[in-house]
């Protein structure tokens, strides 16, 4: 069996993705996540692009040991030497600099010759190796490629001393057998193919990155790339979950093993849905909140008599409880602790007797506390209001058209109150929290859902602002719906200060 490597891009190609943007400390939080999940490679940024980039390179490089920290760039001098500034303090640095191939990006986009495309490939792989000696190659859009081209290239790159060469499905268009042939083609044409790993990186702009990439590994790479929860551009990458696992379930066909603490894939998913804002649908292969549920009586029925009729992944291999404790008023701090745990929170013994505190309330309001309220109790206990909280408010309406709103915020210790009046209530509430806050901020986006079961259910928040040109996400979690909007709201104002 060959080692698949896992090059995780979540940090990268995933915060590419419409709405997210991430500070350095969201950032941290991922990478080390990621590094207890097993992960080779850390894709962590892309150094050249923004200042703020730049800084979380530089520290995730500092703060994580054990694993390969990646840094992305164009096949420009100026980027690779950012790049090899920011990646200076990693233990295993890795310069992954690429240019497109296609003829339509060579042509349209680059306004090159093929032949002025290899020499500035060539060029910058011979840069990025005065920094490094890991040098990985992007041929972007090489699925729209000319082989012939295509293996001239790679050829040239890996004589210049490219280690890996990755070869993108940039705009998800292959089919598995057209990926599939694609790799083996390299395979069998590059004549120094040995000197370097074929890696594949594919997105999902018509629900095939996750196929594509196990007929890649099939035909002879031996490094998958993609995000967690197949959060990117567009449609997305590939998830890791979803082919870590398929590689899981079927073994042999693949001839691959992966190094990866399986456990913590349910806990990975929900820390980068929960940082970024990006939910997962319930149905979500591996990770959505269905994905171990069975509802129709016959399915119950089978899984009661064998697991595997109807399942073919335990859900403790991910990271997901096999046992339904219902937790209640009634329930001691020790049930609380245990189901937390089960769950993937751990480390949590400080703060216990307020969780259980607020737990009590919920429990009270709820009757039975299932795990998705206590995701949503930690996803709140979690948040960042830098100094400012919620002390009460108030809202009326009458009308969509006709609401006004009170609220009293504490902030840094001092209590402040305003009201105002607005187009429905949230939005009345949160024109009074700007009155008091006082920061230029733009919304963009408000959205409100569900995340447990009955009429108590609990709200939870996302709301997305701009500010100094960035999207800053917050998000809030209450059984009182306006109160869930307003602690988004503040949520996000409050991490503006990043940008301060
Ligand atoms: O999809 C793509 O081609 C990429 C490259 C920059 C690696 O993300
Ligand atoms: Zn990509």
């Amino acid at each position: 069996m060959r080692k698949l490597y896992i090059f995780d891009t979540t940090l990268r190609d995933g915060e590419q993705s419409l709405g997210i943007t991430l500070n350095v400390k969201e950032k941290l939080a991922i990478g080390r996540q990621l590094v207890k999940l097993g992960v080779d490679i850390i894709e962590a940024g892309f150094p050249a692009s923004s200042p703020g980039d730049f800084e979380s390179v530089k520290t995730i490089a500092k703060e994580l040991k054990g694993v390969t920290i990646c840094g992305l760039t164009r096949a420009v001098q100026k980027d690779i030497d950012v790049c090899a500034e920011a990646l200076k303090e990693a233990e295993r640095p890795r310069i992954h600099t690429g240019i497109a191939v296609s003829p339509v990006h060579m042509a349209k986009k680059l306004n090159k010759t093929p032949q002025e495309v290899i020499e500035t490939a060539v060029r910058a792989v011979k840069h990025a190796k005065k920094y490094v000696h890991d040098v990985e190659f992007y041929a972007e859009d090489a699925s729209r490629s000319e082989r012939d081209f295509l293996v001239d290239i790679i050829t040239k790159v890996i004589d210049a001393g490219a280690t890996v060469v990755n070869i993108p499905d940039t705009v998800g268009y292959s089919t598995p057998w057209q990926y599939g042939d694609l790799i083996a083609h390299l395979v069998n044409n590059v004549r120094n193919i040995d000197r370097a790993i074929i890696s594949i990186h594919c997105h999902n702009d018509l629900g095939m990155a996750t196929a594509n990439s196990l007929a890649g590994i099939r035909a002879g790479a031996s490094q998958l790339e993609g995000t967690i929860n197949g959060i990117g551009e567009r449609a997305g990458n590939t998830s890791l979950e979803e082919v870590i696992m398929a590689i899981y379930s079927q073994k042999a066909l693949y001839g691959v093993d992966v190094n990866i603490n399986t456990r913590e894939i349910a806990a990975t998913s929900r820390l980068v849905s929960r940082i970024t804002g990006v939910a997962v649908p319930n149905h979500k292969a591996i990770v959505g909140a269905n994905a171990f549920m069975h509802a129709s009586g016959i399915h119950q029925d089978g899984v009661l008599k064998q697991r595997d009729t109807y399942e073919i992944i335990d859900p403790e291999v991910v990271g997901f409880p096999r046992s339904m404790i219902v937790l209640s008023a009634r329930s001691g701090r020790h049930a609380l602790k245990y189901r937390l745990e089960e769950l993937g929170y751990n480390n949590i013994e400080d703060s216990l007797d307020e969780i259980y505190a607020r737990f009590l309330n919920l429990a009270d309001l709820k009757g039975e506390v299932f795990d998705e309220d206590l995701h949503a109790l930690m996803g709140n206990a979690g948040k960042e209001v830098n100094g400012m909280s919620i002390k009460q408010l108030s809202v009326t309406s009458h009308g969509a058209a006709n609401a006004a709103a009170t609220i009293t915020l504490e902030v840094n210790g001092e209590l402040y109150s305003d009201a105002a009046c607005g187009d429905g209530p949230v939005d009345a509430l949160f024109k009074a929290v700007d009155r008091i806050v006082g920061k230029p901020v733009q919304l963009e986006d408000f959205a409100l859902k569900s995340v447990s079961r009955g009429s108590e259910a609990m709200g939870d928040a996302t709301v997305k602002i701009r500010y100094k040109n960035s999207l800053v996400v917050g998000r809030g979690v209450s059984t009182d719906i306006f109160e869930a909007s307003a602690l988004a709201y503040v949520n996000a104002l409050s991490k503006t200060r990043y940008l301060d």
